[in-house]
Parts: C-alpha cells; structure tokens; sequence
C-alpha cells in the first residue's frame, strides 16, 4: 500500500498536529508584540528590546518578538521538551539563523531560570494559574521581579467574568483547518478556586481529538494578583480591558475588538480576558 493511500485512510484527526492546531485556536502573538511595544513604550518612553517568555510552549510569541527587529532578543523557559523540540522545529528553523540564534530556550522550571535581565516578562494563556496557593504564586512573582531590569514589566494575562466558573464548552470554527476548537470548563469548585480545563478538537469528517491539552487551574480574581504582584515588590500593578463595539449582526451582542485599554472600573462581562501589567 502506498504512504499516501495509508494517509488517506487515517481520519483528520489521526493526521493533525495538536501543536498546530492550538497555534491557530489560541495564541495571536502579532497582537501580542504590538501590545508589548505600545505598552512599554507609553510607560517606559523607550523601546524594548529583550524579553522573556516563561511557560513558552513551543515559543510561538518568542519567535514572532525577534522577527519584528534585529536588535530584539528572546528567552523562552518551558518544562516540556516534546513542545521545546516542536517549536524549534516548527517556529525557530523556518524563521531563519538571524531570529533562531536570537531565542533563547531552557528546558526548566520557570522559577528556576534567573539568567539575564530583560524588559518584558510575559506568561500568557494563563499558566501561571497552575500555581495555586498564595505562597507558590508570590513566590513566582518574586522570581520575575527579580528577572526584570530597573525599568522592566511583568505582562500576564487572566480570564474571568459571570460564566467563568460555570461548567461550560465554547466552540470557535477554525479559519484554516477543517476543524473546531472545543474549550471546556470541565469542573470548577468554589471552596478552594480549583478549575479543571480542556481543549478539544473535533474534524469536518466527525473524527475527534479530546483532551489535547489539559489544565489544572487556580482560578485567581484581579484583586488577588494584583495583591500578590504588590507583596512580591512590583510598585504599580495596571489592568487593561479590550475595547468592545456592538457586533455587526447582533445590537444586543457586544464583540471585542482586540484593543485594550487601561482602567480601574468596568461592568462585568459574562466573560473577558484582560492584560495586567507590573511595573518592576
Ligand atoms: C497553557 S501552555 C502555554 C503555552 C504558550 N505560552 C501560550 O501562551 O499559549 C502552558 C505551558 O507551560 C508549561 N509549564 C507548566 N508548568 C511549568 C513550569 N512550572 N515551568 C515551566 N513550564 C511549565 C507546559 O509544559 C506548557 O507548555
């Protein structure tokens, strides 16, 4: 039998690429960068050059900084050498020697990577959540303060809202598979915060990918790691909030637009994802 013929015969999730697939689904490192640069530059008055992208995953984000300018440097600490490996693959081998040599990937524990000082700290999609006392969390903040030069920033992100600690599945289609993107809240349970989450993929041709990613989660409020983030010695702790419109095909329905804003009041949405920024 021919390889291409065995191919055929493998349903489309037998022949995806998790990594792939969670690329397009979740991360948008382009906005990403452009937040990183506008933001620091409004607080800093100057360009960042160097970051550090802790919980990097396969350093999708790391990789994107260093291709926007020549000057600019990346650090990328993971635990996971399976997702290390894809990423030098898939995301530093085809950005080229220039931008490869310029990423810089630990396999390690986050809080055990120190090595050189950077403007922007960011640990994204919520990973830092996987520390789930107040001590592990100050402790890891701790950690990045340090990490950061005089002027440099802790960039986190954080999800929340009314439907947030409901048991719930959200499906997105996704634009360049013949795929959906399942994000579930598998459980939540109030009396010590713990959420169990999971991302699913099911395929076009009714094949599915279950649990291709699992998480094991504190879900922390703002006021929570803003505390924290002030205990740990950041001086100044900002939230910024995305900038919602009234959808195109639906005025009772409001949709992000990607642009996110500083403030210290809002109403609650039944869900938001937000950006907070320490300042070292
Ligand atoms: C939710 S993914 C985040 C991937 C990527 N940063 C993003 O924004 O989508 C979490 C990643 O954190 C890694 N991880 C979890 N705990 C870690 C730890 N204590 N130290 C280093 N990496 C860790 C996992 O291996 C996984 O790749």
């Amino acid at each position: 039998m021919s390889k291409s013929s065995e191919v055929n015969k493998l349903t489309l999730a037998e022949q995806a690429d998790r990594h792939v697939l969670y690329q397009e689904s979740v991360q948008a490192p382009e906005a990403e960068v452009d937040f990183f640069e506008k933001t620091f530059k409004a607080l800093r008055n100057r360009d960042a050059v160097s970051i550090r992208e802790d919980f990097c995953g396969t350093a999708y984000l790391a990789t994107e900084w260093c291709k926007g300018h020549p000057e600019r440097t990346a650090i990328g600490v993971d635990y996971d050498e399976e997702t290390l490996e894809w990423g030098r693959k898939h995301n530093l081998a085809p950005a080229g020697e220039d931008v490869a040599k310029r990423v810089t990937l630990y396999k390690d524990d986050v809080r055990n990577v120190s090595d050189e000082k950077v403007d922007i700290t960011c640990a994204f999609n919520f990973s830092y959540c996987i520390f789930e006392t107040r001590d592990e969390l100050r402790d890891y903040f701790t950690k990045t303060q340090k990490g950061l030069k005089d002027d440099g920033i802790l960039i986190l992100d954080l999800f929340g809202g009314t439907e947030c600690e409901d048991v719930l599945e959200e499906e997105t289609e996704l634009e360049d598979h013949p795929a959906t993107y399942i994000w579930e809240h598998v459980s939540f349970n109030p009396i010590d915060g713990h959420m169990a989450c999971a991302i699913h993929f099911e395929f076009d041709d009714g094949s599915r990918m279950d649990n291709a990613f699992k998480y094991e989660w504190r879900h922390w409020s703002i006021p929570e790691i803003k505390e924290l983030l002030l205990e740990s010695g950041y001086k100044n702790v900002r939230v910024y909030w995305e900038e919602y419109i009234d959808a195109d095909d639906d005025d009772d329905e409001l949709e992000g637009t990607g642009n996110y804003y500083e403030t210290s009041e809002v109403e609650n949405q039944e869900s938001w994802m937000i950006y907070l920024v320490a300042e070292k």
